[in-house]
């Protein structure tokens, strides 16, 4: 693999992606042939934010290819909780761990953590940014369940605001020629610009709708999502959102026999538990599918033991990023790092938020 780092899964060529998927399909026939893969190595997961799937699966999947695990699901039980900078947690703990997988509440956190860490940095979600290893789960999903990453009509359905699943997801399938992107939310939750912007940008479409009801009989994957509650900025907003998009039986009739369930999990309310038991939902099977995913990825980055810490990097712009969330607001002493994106427009390099000149 090219790219040292995960970032985004995007930072994977088409072919190292599809290659990461058939590694993960051949570790699931036959488990027992990868149990020693990475003997002697360690992953480290430092999570700053609550998780149940992607921290369990990633230290399942490192246990599963005989290596072990250190880390933090509480970064209060840390030096964190004494004042101690990302820029220093990850420089330590890159020269303890040869993988760290980490999970933040701001935008960016992975890509300013990979200038300073020795091992190789794995986004494991950054606030409402991105989470690539819950779209690698996905697309293991897609790829045995649909038989093709290509010239779908996938509906993306709940907090596409802030969802950083459906925004990972979304940047990757849009590599895929022909896919078709209805996006079904209430018009405070639409998805950000530069996802519609990397959209136009390829090969593929996409509508913008407020109905499930009426979206569903066209749909080949449904992807539904929470409201995500700890991203709003008061309980009342949150309110108003909460329970808009409900899953069930009744709209389920009105689908494609073939179509496929996908969430990535936690559920609240937004699909009724009576759908667990239709054939077409697979959010169950999907969670299994990402632990594949994740040890077929943890391989494929340790193939290529490169302990090099990346080269200092300079402010390129006498600017802040404007994204409140943005983990250049609390780690200040990151250099601000942007592209032009035309005219008077930059765009984080950390958070891909746009910023005015
Ligand atoms: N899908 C997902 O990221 O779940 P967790 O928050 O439980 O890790």
């Amino acid at each position: 693999m090219k790219t040292k780092h995960v970032v985004d899964l995007t930072d994977l060529t088409h072919e190292e992606l599809l290659s990461v998927i058939r590694l993960a399909n051949r570790i699931r026939e036959n488990p027992e042939a990868y149990a020693q893969a990475c003997r002697g190595k360690i992953l480290a997961t430092l999570f700053y934010e609550p998780s149940t799937r992607t921290q369990m699966s990633f230290q399942t999947a490192m246990l599963r290819l005989g290596g072990r695990i250190i880390g933090f699901d509480n970064p209060q039980n840390s030096s964190v909780a004494k004042g101690e900078s990302l820029k220093d947690t990850v420089t330590v703990v890159g020269g303890y761990a040869d993988i760290i997988a980490i999970r933040h509440p701001s935008e960016g956190t992975a890509a300013a953590a990979s200038m300073y860490s020795a091992a190789p940095i794995i986004n494991a979600g950054d606030g409402g940014h991105l989470h690539p290893t819950q779209t690698l789960t996905d697309v293991v999903t897609l790829y045995n369940e649909m038989g093709t990453l290509e010239n779908l009509t996938i509906g993306l359905c709940g907090d596409l605001k802030n969802g950083r699943t459906v925004h990972s997801l979304i940047k990757t399938m849009s590599t895929f020629k022909g896919n078709r992107f209805v996006l079904i939310s209430t018009p405070e939750l639409t998805i950000p610009q530069y996802i519609k912007d990397i959209i136009i940008a390829s090969e593929c479409s996409f509508t913008q709708v407020r109905s499930l009801a009426q979206a569903i009989p066209e749909l080949d994957v449904l992807y539904m999502t929470r409201i995500q509650r700890e991203r709003f900025g008061s309980e009342e907003e949150y309110q108003k959102q909460n329970g808009v998009f409900v899953l069930d039986k009744a709209k389920l009739k009105n689908a494609k026999k073939t179509m496929r369930i996908l969430h990535p999990l936690p559920r609240v309310d937004e699909i009724d538990v009576e759908v667990d038991y239709d054939e077409r939902a697979k959010y169950f099977e999907q969670t299994v599918y990402g632990m594949y995913g994740r040890m077929a990825l943890i391989m494929t980055m340790l193939e290529k033991s490169d302990r090099t810490p990346a080269p200092r990097l300079r402010s390129t712009h006498p600017f802040s990023c404007s994204n409140p969330r943005c983990i250049t607001q609390s780690e200040k002493y990151l250099p601000a790092l942007f592209r032009e994106a035309g005219g008077d427009m930059l765009l984080c390099r950390y958070c891909d938020s746009r910023t005015l000149i």
